[in-house]
């Protein structure tokens, strides 16, 4: 029988835990590569480590989990990748929805999904309000997501409620922005981790990662455990946030 040991969270802080933790989910072409299977069972792979995570933040009760799945700039990937990915999001799709009460989570989608098929889109949907009744965690996927995109996106929105005389301009805040970005209500990530070596943002958050805390490992997407989470985590509390106090 295949025997789990659960992962020690003995010397976690659980009053400190980050409230909203974002993972970029790399690595998964070159654990593929590694391996000399094609790439899409690389995300075959990395899709059930997304299943374990999210689990894990959610039993350690983290309350929001944000995880960058499929970015603007991926669909310069050859066709038959991006159309092995849309397959994917659909099986996720339709096992989140079979396995919604176990789960118990909202799934929120942040990003742009109107280039989606209308049936992708109908899942996508049905998933969102759904799950809208699971309020103590929440799982945003961003899909066709870019920090630019969205900020932009943005400045449109506010600008046409100028034009229609509802805002005005000079007062405008930060807050006021924060909410006409796919984020709105949500508090910005505390940590933002990047596994598979890359230390960079690749176009994730760039409004909300102001003030997160940057954690990379060189493990693969798709070979991350509990464990290397919970590694992050810990990292996090020996962090010192300041925001740009002493
Ligand atoms: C992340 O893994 C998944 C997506 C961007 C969709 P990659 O496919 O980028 O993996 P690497 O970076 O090539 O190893
Ligand atoms: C970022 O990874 C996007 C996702 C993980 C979804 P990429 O693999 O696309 O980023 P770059 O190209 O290495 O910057
Ligand atoms: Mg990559």
């Amino acid at each position: 029988m295949l025997f789990r040991k659960p992962a020690p969270t003995s010397d976690l802080d659980l009053d400190h835990l980050p409230r909203h933790v974002a993972i970029i989910m790399d690595g998964n072409g070159r654990w593929a590569k590694r391996r000399h299977v094609p790439r899409g069972a690389g995300h075959a792979a990395g899709a059930e480590t997304l299943r374990r995570i999210a689990t894990c933040a959610r039993d350690l009760g983290i309350p929001y989990l944000t995880l960058y799945a499929f970015s603007t700039e991926n669909w310069k990937r050859p066709e038959e990748e991006v159309a092995g990915i849309m397959d994917l999001l659909e099986r996720y799709l339709r096992e989140t929805l079979r396995d919604m009460e176990k789960n118990r989570f909202h799934m929120a989608f942040l990003g742009d999904l109107t280039p989606l098929s209308p049936e992708l889109r109908a899942l996508c949907a049905q998933v969102e309000e759904t799950s809208r009744v699971y309020t103590s965690y929440q799982m945003n996927i961003c899909f066709n997501y870019g920090g630019r995109d969205e900020i932009v996106r943005a400045a449109r929105s506010f600008a046409a409620d100028c034009l229609a005389g509802k805002r005005d301009p000079a007062s405008l805040t930060e807050a006021d922005f924060s909410g006409y970005l796919y984020t709105a209500g949500i508090p910005d990530p505390d940590l933002i981790i990047r596994p598979s070596g890359e230390q960079r943002l690749s176009n994730f958050l760039l409004w909300q990662a102001a003030y997160a805390e940057f954690y990379t490992t060189d493990i693969y997407w798709p070979d991350f455990k509990e464990q290397d989470f919970l590694d992050a985590i810990r990292a996090f509390q020996r962090r010192s946030r300041r925001f740009g106090g002493t």
